[in-house]
């Protein structure tokens, strides 16, 4: 069943692991599917083969910025075939619901040092990168023996600083996207597809 006969049935396809999807899928705010949830899996699934094969041997601690990353980080983690440890950090970016200011506010800490470790930050969308940009200056100052970037998506038009980022999942146009961890006024998370947000503000 492809992604649209499955919204249009409400999810009920028993194929697939139970979700929330379907009676999400009644909300005219939800527009187009960017990214079905089977090209998610496929995709983090192949992120996942990289980081293990470049992470043999070293010691992966997997950094989930709060709260986007949620879902991605729990799939990615669990399709790695190497050891790792996950820590979180939550930051709030001042500026417009749509525009960050780059002025970033850390709201949770990590629980533990990263000091001589190998980290890798697992971000939901790099939009202008200024978060992005805050974070590795932040990171780096404690002296991680290497600092990496996985971001399952990005926005190359909207880029304001150029950052070295590892592993991408997918290159999207400049939409308002929601689902697989992004949220619209903290909803739509659940999704397990990532959704172009309909008639915002409108
Ligand atoms: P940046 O500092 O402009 O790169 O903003 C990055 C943050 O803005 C992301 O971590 C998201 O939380 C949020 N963001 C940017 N674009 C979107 C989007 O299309 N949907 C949902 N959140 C977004
Ligand atoms: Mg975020």
């Amino acid at each position: 069943m492809d992604e649209r006969a499955r919204r249009a049935s409400g999810g009920r396809d028993k194929s697939r692991r139970p979700s929330a999807t379907g009676a999400a899928s009644l909300d005219p705010a939800i527009g187009e599917t960017l990214v079905p949830a089977d090209e998610l899996q496929g995709r983090v699934r192949d992120l996942a083969g990289e980081i293990s094969r470049d992470y043999q041997g070293r010691d992966l601690v997997l950094i989930g910025v709060l709260k986007g990353a949620v879902l991605f980080l729990g799939d990615l983690m669990r399709y790695l075939e190497v050891p790792c440890e996950i820590d979180f950090m939550a930051v709030s970016s001042y500026g417009s619901e749509t525009d960050s200011s780059g002025v970033v506010r850390i709201l949770k800490d990590l629980d533990a040092s990263i000091e001589g470790r190998d980290a890798v930050i697992v971000e939901d969308i790099i939009d202008s990168g200024l978060t992005l940009q805050y974070l590795l200056r932040s990171l780096r100052a404690r002296n991680p023996a290497s600092l990496e970037v996985c971001a399952l998506l990005t926005k190359p038009e909207r880029r304001r600083v150029d950052l070295p980022i590892r592993y991408v999942g997918f290159e999207i146009p400049n939409r308002f996207v929601i689902g697989y961890g992004l949220d619209y006024g903290q909803r739509y998370r659940n999704l397990d597809y990532v959704a172009v947000l309909e008639n915002r503000g409108g």
